[in-house]
């Protein structure tokens, strides 16, 4: 396994390659990341991941010091998962501090749900993925559904830069009591995860709702929520949205339009986000 740290080196490595599938990752790989290797393993003669906290989608109060880097048992990861080349760049790489910054948005997906709550969040994604796609130059890139509206961003980021990636979304993986992977569970004592599973839960309830014939947006918002607050978590949106605009809806009609409900909460310090497409039967 190659495992480059400059992108003069990545871009050599990779020109000696033939297609490529990247997943942008941020490390403390578990096994959603590897559900991505996996994946583009699928989709290409060859397999990259990239390995960076990016700094630029944390907020000043936000996990970027104490976000984990386990880089060498990520390494190892990916050594096992059969990964061609790991790109694992430095800070002043890839923001070189003489040339100052440079900005991108989406603005129509980005201002919504995390965009609200995380303001700086998109335009950081935006900025990292541009450069880290532009560094590798894969054939496709992975990304999950766990993040759902990132997603879509970076689909949209991708289609409006005219870049020639195929973007490839992936299902989320979860632990066997339903809560999603995230690196930020690592931060979760035994208490805390069970009150993180009421994510899913009220995700699972929304489901519910909508397969009982409940229409409207509101009721299935306050369901969600309600299933939250029973487990003391504060929670920033609950939100039942169009599945590609992510605009809200009047009416919920999976015949006419497909749905995404979305939620975001805090289990005291730790903010945990998760999501489930309802689909038409
Ligand atoms: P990170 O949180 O490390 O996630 C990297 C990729 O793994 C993302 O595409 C994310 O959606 C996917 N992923 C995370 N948990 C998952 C799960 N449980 N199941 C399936 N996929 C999962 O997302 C980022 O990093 C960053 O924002 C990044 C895109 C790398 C830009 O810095």
């Amino acid at each position: 396994m190659i495992v480059t740290h400059t992108i003069d080196e990545t871009r050599q490595r990779r020109a000696a390659l033939g297609t490529v599938a990247l997943v942008p990752t941020m490390g403390a790989l578990h096994a959603g990341h590897l559900s991505l290797v996996r994946r583009a393993k699928q989709l290409a003669d060859h397999v990259a991941v990239s390995i960076f906290v990016n700094p630029t989608q944390f907020a000043p109060h936000e996990d970027f010091e104490k976000y984990p880097r386990p880089i060498e048992s990520d390494l190892a990861k990916c050594r096992a998962e059969g990964v061609d080349l790991v790109f694992n760049p430095t800070v002043d790489e890839l923001y070189p501090p003489a040339v100052g910054a440079i900005e991108l948005s989406v603005p129509e997906l980005a201002q919504t749900l995390e965009g609200e709550f995380r303001p700086h969040f998109f335009g950081g994604v935006c900025r990292v993925v541009a450069k880290l796609l532009n560094v590798v130059r894969p054939d496709v890139a992975c990304f999950g559904q766990k993040d759902y509206q990132q997603l879509r961003v970076i689909e949209a980021m991708t289609a409006g830069l005219c870049l020639p990636i195929r973007i490839e979304p992936c299902p989320t993986v979860r632990d066997d009591d339903g809560l999603a992977l995230s690196s930020r569970n690592a931060y979760l004592d035994d208490k805390q995860r069970k009150r993180g599973l009421s994510l899913s839960m009220a995700l699972a309830e929304a489901e519910r709702a909508i397969a009982d014939g409940e229409t409207d947006p509101d009721e299935v918002e306050g369901a969600m929520r309600r299933v939250m607050a029973t487990h003391d978590v504060r929670v920033d949106y609950a939100a039942v949205r169009h599945s590609k605009t992510l605009k809200p809806l009047d009416l919920i009609n999976l015949a006419l339009e497909p749905v995404v409900c979305l939620v975001a909460a805090h289990v005291d310090r730790v903010r945990l986000i998760d999501n489930r497409v309802v689909a038409a039967e």
